[in-house]
């Protein structure tokens, strides 16, 4: 008798299971399906669907072409809600039952996204107070997506109404195995709403969050310009009103905001896990936002899934003219990865919509460099995710997105990037869920606090400060040390990392104070920079000498704070961090030291010769002040020095442009290298490494080509 196959063993143990009557996740059977290890995450290697947008008579094609390519799953029906309910209360599923069957009978699994990003016609003409108003306290209009109010309760509740009866029709279809809720919560031309049904949801969140209206006015302070409200349904929404609104009041209403999405999502969701109870559920974000919450926004739910188009990025940059933009974009993207990987505790995510050629609505983005597309791909599993979707399948014909290229093009032939779509498939399925499924390595970590983010947008301080763009470029700058950045939120514990990275922490409470303190004491290094704790988490101004709680920790007192525009300054390294004399513009925090060691000072104005970087020993750790907004050489030595003082090292050195991460499972370990330029390069490899790729071993060195990739076992 010869001994069964992982497939037929997997098969088997799962109909033992069953006739045991033990239901098991769907996705669990999927994975059986695709068998190929035991592991009972489902394998999503798929493409993003529309038979809604598609003749029926090409279904069957389509479905027999994704499986020639290897597609494992389609996510489908995010926008068909008008052909789903033609009319309020009259549903038709059955065509999207027929494309679930074909879909099913090419084992393609199916995720169905509930359509609530795209309300029909019939329901915006009926029900008009569902449009969002946006900052400008301008109306948007129907016709477009994305253009509803979150808080309005018929939207939810018709929202609520088309999702529950999918679920109720498709909970037992064979072939569906999870959802996506909705699509790209606040992605839309405005990312907050601040009509009437908001203004009442923030009166009534207010309420339950202070309790009193004299908690609310003085944890604000609307004493100032006469704002102290007397009565609950007096309180505004940060619209235009001849001055600035309150700092404290408008920050509560970016939460107020996130919450509103969140919970709208959580309606959708209790509805899912009742009805459907084996399918997964997530919902589909992009990467780097700080427009919602995304530990939040994902705490329910079973996997983080974002959108990941690096060249349609790069094109936007462009668009703003941003200079440099290219540097940004190429750290935004693996940002992007690491935040999502890390708004759920590390856990494996998906990219539910892959960029597979030129990108644009209006206009086109670059083309994708041939292997650029199989890149991002890996650039993806190297950074934690277990599955990859491409958008789109087709390239539409018609609508807003013909711009918008997939796996095949318009004329429905194959698209430049097809073949490498086809063997990063074919690839990933080989590496299988011990690889997809296995931890990111990190020994560094950065922070993000949307409280900071927020608060900087309603006072940059200086025209050009962004909270986004201070960390991605934090990121740019560390990531070079190749060590494994995990996104971190202030109350996060922070003791698993040797080194935590936190710029302009604009905001700090009480709470974060302590974590942070406790972490310094207890051996770590803290990096942090200008601003840091100038306020509460009521957006007020602290009352004591910056840097605020944390003075002690840092061992400093700011001296001045001052914003650079046209004048610059800089800055002159002690000999612990010797280098070239750094550039400093936008921002300046002078030092004065209380017991830190002063590594750099500022060499011109009114403050040359006072501290511009310290370090202060506190407890078993260390603190450090980064007071310039440093130019971006610097900046990258400076931080990288520090994370080599604590002994951060990558799993290999690489050359400029080339990536290393390292993912791990008990005592296995991946090292993923990416080859982000159009140059052959090379790395050298301890000893004799094999690449799982192409099976081959290689000693001492190992090159790459343009846009290439290797996964090693070392
Ligand atoms: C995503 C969105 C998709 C599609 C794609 C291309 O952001 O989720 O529905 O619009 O971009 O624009």
């Amino acid at each position: 008798m010869t001994s069964p196959t992982r497939r037929e063993f997997l098969g088997g143990a799962l109909a033992l299971m069953s006739a045991a009557g033990i239901r098991l996740p769907i996705w669990a059977q999927t994975a059986a399906t695709f068998a190929g290890s035991s592991s009972a995450g489902p394998l999503l290697l798929g493409v993003d669907y529309y038979p809604d947008q598609t003749p029926e008579a090409l279904w069957e094609e389509d479905c027999r072409m994704m499986a020639e390519v290897g597609f494992t799953n389609v996510r489908i029906a995010e926008f068909a809600w008008a052909l789903m309910e033609p009319a309020e209360g009259k549903f038709d599923f059955a065509w999207l039952k027929r494309a679930v069957d074909v879909l099913h009978k090419h084992k393609i699994a199916v995720i169905l996204g509930t359509p609530s990003a795209a309300p029909p016609p019939w329901l915006s003409a009926k029900y008009p107070d569902i449009v969002e108003v946006n900052e400008k306290s301008e109306r948007l209009h129907p016709g477009g997506r994305r253009f509803t109010c979150p808080t309005n309760q018929v939207y939810r509740r018709l929202s609520l109404a088309i999702a529950s009866e999918m679920a109720r029709t498709f909970r037992e279809t064979p072939g569906v195995i999870g959802w996506q809720i909705d699509n790209e919560f606040t992605l839309g031309s405005s990312q907050r709403c601040y009509c009437n049904f908001c203004q009442s949801g923030f009166q009534n969140w207010v309420r339950s969050k202070y309790g009193s209206l004299d908690k609310a006015n003085q944890t604000w302070g609307t004493v100032f310009w006469s704002q102290t409200y007397t009565d609950f349904s007096q309180i505004p929404v940060p619209l235009p009103s001849g001055g600035d609104p309150n700092p404290g009041l408008a920050l509560d209403y970016d939460r107020y905001q996130s919450y509103a999405n969140v919970s709208f999502q959580q309606e959708q969701l209790d509805m899912l896990r009742k009805s459907c109870p084996r399918h997964f559920v997530t919902t589909n974000n992009v990467g780097l936002v700080d427009t919602i919450n995304m530990p939040d926004l994902y705490r329910n739910l079973d996997f983080v899934a974002f959108d990941n188009y690096p060249s349609f990025f790069d094109m936007l940059m462009a668009q703003q003219g941003r200079p440099g933009s290219s540097a940004f974009v190429s750290s935004a993207i693996p940002l992007g990865h690491d935040l999502a990987r890390s708004a759920k505790g590390g856990k494996p995510f998906m990219i539910m919509e892959e960029q597979s050629g030129k990108a644009g609505q209006s206009t086109f983005s670059p083309q994708p460099e041939k292997g650029q597309v199989r890149l991002w791909t890996y650039q993806a599993v190297a950074h934690g995710a277990m599955g990859v979707n491409y958008f789109r399948w087709d390239t539409a014909t018609f609508g807003a997105e013909e711009y918008w290229h997939g796996v095949l093009n318009h004329d429905r032939s194959k698209s430049p990037a097809y073949d490498e779509i086809k063997q990063g498939v074919k690839e990933l399925k080989a590496l299988g869920r011990e690889v997809l499924y296995s931890n990111y390595v990190a020994d560094s970590a950065l922070m993000f606090d949307y409280d900071s983010s927020w608060a900087l947008k309603i006072q940059p301080g200086h025209f050009r400060l962004a909270y986004l763009d201070q960390i991605t470029s934090w990121y740019g700058a560390i990531s070079g040390s190749h060590s494994g950045i995990d996104v971190v939120a202030p109350e996060n514990d922070l003791s698993a990392y040797k080194i935590v990275f936190a710029p302009v922490a604009y905001i700090v409470s009480e709470k974060q104070a302590a974590g942070i303190r406790s972490y310094v004491q207890g051996g770590g290094m803290f990096v942090t920079s200008f601003r840091l704790g100038a306020k509460t988490e009521s957006s007020q101004m602290v009352r004591t000498p910056l840097p605020g709680l944390l003075k002690d920790v840092m061992g400093v007192t700011v001296a001045d704070y001052v914003p650079i525009y046209s004048a610059k300054n800089g800055v002159k390294f002690s000999s612990s961090l010797a280098g070239a004399d750094a550039e400093c513009s936008l921002w300046m925090d002078a030092l004065q030291p209380t017991g830190a060691e002063v590594l750099a000072s500022y060499t011109a104005g009114s403050h040359a010769g006072e501290a511009a970087i310290t370090m202060n020993s506190f407890g078993k750790g260390k603190a450090v002040y980064i007071g310039p907004d440093l130019d971006g050489t610097s900046l990258a030595r400076v931080l990288r020095s520090f994370s080599g003082m604590v002994g951060v090292k990558a799993p290999l050195e690489a050359p400029a442009g080339v990536e290393v991460t390292a993912r791990k499972s008990g005592s296995k370990q991946w090292i993923f290298v990416l080859n982000h330029t159009a140059a052959v390069q090379s790395v050298n490899v301890p000893g004799t490494v094999t690449d799982l790729l192409t099976g081959e071993s290689h000693t001492g060195k190992i090159e790459l080509g343009a846009y290439g990739v290797r996964v090693l076992v070392v």
